[in-house]
């Protein structure tokens, strides 16, 4: 069994990789810390994992850390990752951050939208953990920075279809609606109950940070500049993510050619599903699962592609991404831990 620790244990995305992991076939799990709910049963904070978690809260210390675990999961926000994770690697870990502080390779780019990077040198051997783009780089990676949930949603329809002679990349449109829960924990008026019940509106318009970590993931897997249009939107549902895209066409193309692009790119990839035409991904069918499904069709009068995909932000698009990446950094099947079949409603 591997020893595992989850640093930010009690936030959202650090809640669901303690469940992930408690039910994970080579783990053990060792540690969770929390500032908050330092001394605290995990089970009082998330009281559906009594019976399943008995860890209590602990304050973080890389000492204690490095001595009861030989892979860290990082859930923090950004900014608080880079303190953390140089010393862990420093001792020896494997570590998978969630936040957005080893995503990207342009270090300009970071500070450009987030703020000055404190670890630039990890930048450059820092792996973008989307196990479906960098398998063979995630088998060797000590730090894997797991991709941000809009722009998983974004990047896996896109990345088959990003290189056809057919696609014009230079118009992407992506619109994205949001579970609160990708929010996080935090008490916040833009997601008190009364501002998301019943309502359903855009935010951060061509302004949010997960544009340019989509536009770099794109730019160097297509091999030229890519900037795509993105609306991220917020709706009131806790759990859940559904991206529709919409791309210019150079050349007549069927759907049948968009099935063929889909199919064969990800023929071997256990979490991709691509839906049959003329079925188009919603949430609920992916609800708890690390499964991102995408439909697709060809808008003939207007020549333009639409692709849509739906994940749950909090497992394809945080915990169960991180959770797939520690299973290739160990040689563990894809799969492990990962593998329960989804609700059917
Ligand atoms: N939610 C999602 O759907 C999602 C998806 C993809 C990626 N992510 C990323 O995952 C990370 C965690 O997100 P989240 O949604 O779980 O956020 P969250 O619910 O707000 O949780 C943040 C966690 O970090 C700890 N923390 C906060 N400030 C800290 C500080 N200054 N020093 C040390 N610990 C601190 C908190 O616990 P204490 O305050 O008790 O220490 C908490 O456990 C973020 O970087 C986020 O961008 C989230």
């Amino acid at each position: 069994m591997v020893k595992v620790a989850v640093i930010g244990g009690t936030g959202y995305a650090g809640a669901e990789l303690v469940r992930v992991l408690s039910g994970h076939p080579h783990v053990e799990l060792t540690m969770i810390t929390s500032r908050r709910y330092e001394g605290r049963p995990f089970s009082d904070i998330y009281p559906a994992m009594a019976g399943i978690v008995n860890l209590t809260c602990r304050a973080f210390s890389e000492e204690a850390v490095s001595k009861s675990a030989d892979v860290v999961f990082t859930a923090l926000p950004h900014e608080i990752s880079m303190g953390v994770v140089p010393g862990l690697i420093d001792q020896g870990k494997k570590v998978i951050d969630l936040s957005a502080d080893f995503r990207f390779k342009d270090p300009a780019l970071y500070e450009a939208w987030y703020e000055p990077h404190q670890a630039k040198e990890l930048l450059k051997t820092a792996v973008y953990g989307l196990p479906e783009l960098h398998f063979n780089d995630i088998q060797k990676a000590s730090l894997v920075g797991n991709p941000g949930c809009y722009p998983t949603s974004v990047l896996l329809p896109l990345m088959p279809l990003i290189k056809a002679p057919f696609i014009d990349p230079d118009t992407i449109i992506a619109d994205s609606k949001s579970g609160t829960s990708g929010a996080g924990r935090s008490v916040s008026l833009t997601t008190h109950f009364c501002e998301v019940n019943e309502a359903f509106k855009a935010y951060n318009v061509a302004a949010h940070r997960h544009n340019p970590e989509m536009d770099e993931v794109l730019s160097l897997f297509a091999g030229r500049t890519i900037h795509i249009t993105f609306t991220p939107h917020l709706v009131p549902i806790t759990r859940g993510m559904l991206t529709t895209i919409y791309v210019g066409l150079k050349e007549d193309v069927s759907t049948r050619d968009v099935a063929s692009f889909l199919d064969s790119f990800y023929a071997d990839k256990p979490f991709v599903r691509i839906c049959p035409m003329s079925r188009f991904p919603n949430t609920m069918y992916v609800r708890g699962t690390n499964y991102c499904d995408i439909g697709f069709h060809v808008a003939e009068r207007t020549k333009r592609l639409i692709l849509i995909s739906a994940i749950d932000n909090l497992v394809k698009g945080a915990s169960g991404q991180a959770v797939q990446n520690m299973n290739i950094m160990l040689g563990f099947a894809e799969t492990a831990g990962l593998d329960q079949p989804p609700f059917p409603l």
